[in-house]
């Protein structure tokens, strides 16, 4: 079992303080890895870090300042976990620049500037492990999600292109590519959505809708060295919404 432990494994959560991004650094200190937590809310960063240790870094990841800032605060990481997101349904009609901008900037270009600019500062030790989180959507759209599934499409391509580049240093890159998991964003769409439209997409999953603590896993496993032969991937998991598809 010690394949799957991140014993003196230093990994960067971005989104910890709350839902996936916080199971992550809650399983992630089970395993034995020193944390660094990243998220805007600092008194969430706080609780998280008294749960399960490790450092805060309360930066805004939007602009590419936050994500200079944080970049400072960072020594060597041996694994990173991008869960910062926001999930914003928009008719096709009412998409324009802002909205664009919005979604582009945390989902997409965060977590790209973040890894490449790690990467070029020599911040990513060989070996390490980078774990995005993607999204069903991007393979199976739904209404309201143009920009929000054409970014996360984007980011598992980029994804790739790190595995592809960084194989020679033994830095691996995945996906995971969720449906819909028990967090704000699941939050967010019971309260978009008439009920009876939500119950009939839940009666889809196989095996319902996924918890945080699922995410957390899949992600411990790539992050770890069990995962040593895995790279440039996106691993679904969506309790069997897609099996029939
Ligand atoms: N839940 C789902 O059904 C689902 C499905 C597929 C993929 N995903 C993806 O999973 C990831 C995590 O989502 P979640 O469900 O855990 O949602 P969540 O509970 O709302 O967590 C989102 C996290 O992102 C952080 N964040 C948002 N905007 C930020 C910004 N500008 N700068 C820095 N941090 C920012 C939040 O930090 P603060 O709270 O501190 O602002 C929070 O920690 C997202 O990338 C989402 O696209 C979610």
């Amino acid at each position: 079992m010690e394949q799957f432990g991140l014993q003196n494994k230093t990994i960067l959560i971005t989104g910890a303080s709350s839902g996936i991004g916080r199971a992550c650094a809650l399983e992630c200190a089970k395993s034995g890895a020193n944390l660094i937590l990243s998220g805007r809310n600092e008194s969430k960063l706080d609780e998280v870090s008294k749960d399960c240790g490790g450092s805060i870094v309360a930066e805004d990841l939007s602009s590419s300042q936050g994500v200079a800032n944080l970049v400072d605060c960072i020594q060597n990481v041996d694994g990173i976990v991008h869960a910062a997101g926001i999930v914003k349904p928009f008719p096709i009609s009412f998409v324009g620049e802002k909205h664009i901008r919005e979604i582009q900037n945390i989902n997409f270009n965060a977590p790209v500037e973040l890894t490449s600019t790690l990467l070029r500062k020599k911040k990513i030790n060989n070996g390490a492990s980078i774990v995005f989180i993607s999204s069903i959507s991007s393979s199976f759209p739904y209404k309201g999600g143009a920009v929000y599934t054409a970014f996360k499409a984007a980011l598992e391509t980029y994804s790739k292109v790190v595995a592809l580049e960084y194989a020679h240093k033994n830095i691996r890159s995945n996906c995971i590519k969720a449906a819909l998991v028990n967090t704000r964003v699941l939050e967010e769409t019971v309260n978009s959505l008439p009920e009876e439209l939500l119950e009939n997409h839940k009666k889809k999953y196989l095996l319902g809708f996924g918890e945080p603590e699922d995410v957390a896993n899949a992600a411990l496993f790539l992050l770890s060295e069990a995962s040593r032969w895995v790279t440039g991937t996106n691993l679904i998991l969506d309790g069997g919404l897609t099996a029939g598809a």
